[in-house]
């Protein structure tokens, strides 16, 4: 049988993790030959190479290099450098991943040149369009002919919107497939003894959307409110590139000298998934993390209106907060002893194994009719 060609599309820090465990399970057939593709819109060592050494990724087989800063610029590069990949390696199907604009790039070229299009993490949705994850989650997924979805409600919102159910497979969060895959090497790190913190004593902050770091009057009111809850519990801060950015712009930040306030640049999978671990809770506006803090049992207070992963909230350690009742929320949970919760079916470690399964069904579907 001729071998079925596929594309596996990454091209930020949290495509990193989820298509690692998936690029292990397709490697393994024989009846299909992969390509990764590397868009590089995370691209430097802290954001992309530590994750792919960390993660056991191999050496991709297209990197796009310098696709730009602004949105038109990410999605119009990325387009153009898709579609002269697929000219020179036209495969049978393009796999993207989440919500980022090399997602939507790529789905949209891959769909003009009539090339099958699975989409891994479909189906979310915060219901706020003034998130550009939200436009990339929606259209993606109104052209995708496979949907892989990680939790009930995500297919909910698939068949409301008008998805066939036969293109809809609930098969679960595969970013837990890579955090069980590792836990054994980030349960031996010790992260925390490095900033000299004492386990589950301390806190750790990650912000980066456009919502709370790229206005200045914000960012300054939401590290005013940091400041403040640092005074009781010790908070340590991984900076990401967008927020270190517009950090550096705001004008007396006095605060940077309070010893409780710990920045540092943002750290590899390992460190990072270690000190979560043993921290005694998380404030993010990530998403993944609002997943991975859940399957990890620790406290996690999203910095947002809104959340497109609800199961998190619903069965996990995830509730959202604003800058005005955060800190109140913090100190409420820093006198409780832990959060209990349920992992949120198929987040088992299997998600990988049974997209495998549904792509090959698929295929094997088509090629009968
Ligand atoms: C992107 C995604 C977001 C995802 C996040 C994960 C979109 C719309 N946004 O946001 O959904 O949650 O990644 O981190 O696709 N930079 C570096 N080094 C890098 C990568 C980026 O310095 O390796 C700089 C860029 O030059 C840019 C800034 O960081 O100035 C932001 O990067 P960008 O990819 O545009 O968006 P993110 O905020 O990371």
């Amino acid at each position: 049988m001729k071998k079925i060609r596929i594309h596996l599309i990454v091209a930020t820090r949290p495509n990193f993790v989820k298509a690692a465990p998936l690029l292990i399970q397709l490697d393994k057939q024989d009846w299909c030959v992969v390509k990764l593709i590397h868009t590089g819109q995370h691209y430097d060592q802290n954001m992309s190479k530590s994750f792919f050494l960390e993660l056991n990724i191999r050496e991709p087989n297209y990197f796009l290099a310098e696709i730009g800063v602004s949105h038109a610029e990410q999605t119009s590069n990325v387009m153009l450098g898709y579609e002269k990949i697929c000219k020179e390696d036209f495969p049978d199907w393009t796999i993207v991943i989440g919500d980022v604009n090399s997602t939507l790039a790529c789905s949209i070229t891959a769909k003009k040149m009539n090339i099958n299009l699975a989409h891994l993490e479909s189906g979310l949705r915060s219901f706020d369009k003034t998130m550009p994850e939200e436009i990339n989650r929606i259209i993606t997924d109104s052209i995708s002919d496979l949907h892989w979805a990680p939790s009930m409600d995500a297919c909910e919102n698939l068949l409301r919107e008008g998805v066939d159910k036969k293109k809809i497979s609930f098969v679960g969060n595969i970013m837990i497939d890579s955090l069980k895959m590792k836990l054994p090497l980030i349960k031996k790190l010790k992260v925390y003894l490095e900033y000299k913190l004492v386990k589950r004593k301390y806190g750790v902050v990650t912000l980066h959307r456009p919502s709370n770091v790229d206005d200045l009057d914000k960012l300054k009111s939401i590290f005013e409110t940091l400041n403040k809850i640092s005074i009781s519990i010790p908070l340590i801060i991984p900076l990401h590139p967008r927020t270190e950015r517009n950090l550096k712009k705001i004008k007396n930040l006095v605060f940077l000298n309070n010893k409780n306030l710990i920045l540092i640049k943002s750290l590899s999978y390992l460190k990072f998934m270690n000190l979560i671990l043993n921290s005694k809770f998380v404030v993010t506006d990530s998403g993944g993390i609002q997943e991975e803090t859940t399957y990890l049992k620790i406290k996690c207070f999203t910095l947002r209106n809104n959340t497109e992963r609800p199961i998190t909230i619903l069965e996990g350690t995830n509730e959202l907060v604003s800058v005005q009742n955060i800190e109140e929320k913090i100190t409420i949970y820093n006198k409780l002893k832990n959060v209990t919760n349920i992992r949120p079916k198929f987040w088992d470690g299997n998600s990988s194994i049974r997209i495998v399964k549904n792509l090959y069904k698929k295929i094997k579907e088509k090629q009968a009719k």
